[in-house]
């Protein structure tokens, strides 16, 4: 059955009309066309579909929409300002920490709350927070160094 859902997204109010089913990846691709949010498994295990939940990275694959209302959610189509970047999308493009990119969006919004967490993580515990990532190309060696270079951008 359908029903009328607000959710806030990327700092908008948004009404939209789900079904009981429709999951937050659903609502947030279909509905609102936010298309960095992108299905890999589909069943929570890969982190391509990560979205912020009041700042905290989750799978938006594996949550229903209608559980989230009110709550904050970010995408990376909310990052940056000003028609400028988030430093986190800088360091991974001066990095050159993706291939395809299919994972990239997850990847940037993890590392954006792992640094607001933690703003000076080791090595070894960034590539701990990003766990639950996961990188088809192979890209950790630079995702992991576009993480020191946010983490210098911010200092
Ligand atoms: S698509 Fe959601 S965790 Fe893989
Ligand atoms: S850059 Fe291709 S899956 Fe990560």
């Amino acid at each position: 059955m359908k029903q009328e859902v607000l959710l806030r997204v990327n700092g908008r109010d948004e009404k939209l009309f789900l079904e009981d089913a429709d999951t937050l990846l659903e609502a947030l691709r279909d509905h609102l066309q936010l298309w960095s949010v992108r299905e890999g498994c589909g069943v929570g295990a890969c982190g391509t579909c990560t979205v912020l939940l009041d700042g905290r990275p989750v799978s938006a694959c594996f949550i229903l929409a209608s559980r989230v209302k009110g709550r904050e959610i970010t995408t990376v189509e909310g990052l940056g300002k000003e028609g400028a970047l988030h430093p986190v999308q800088e360091a991974f493009i001066e990095q050159r920490a993706l291939q395809c990119g299919y994972c990239t969006p997850g990847f940037v919004l993890t590392v954006k709350a792992l640094l607001e967490e933690n703003p000076s993580p080791t090595r070894a515990a960034a590539a701990e927070y990003l766990e639950g990532n996961l990188c088809r190309c192979g890209c950790y060696p630079d995702i992991l160094r576009a993480v020191e270079a946010a983490k210098e951008a911010k200092d």
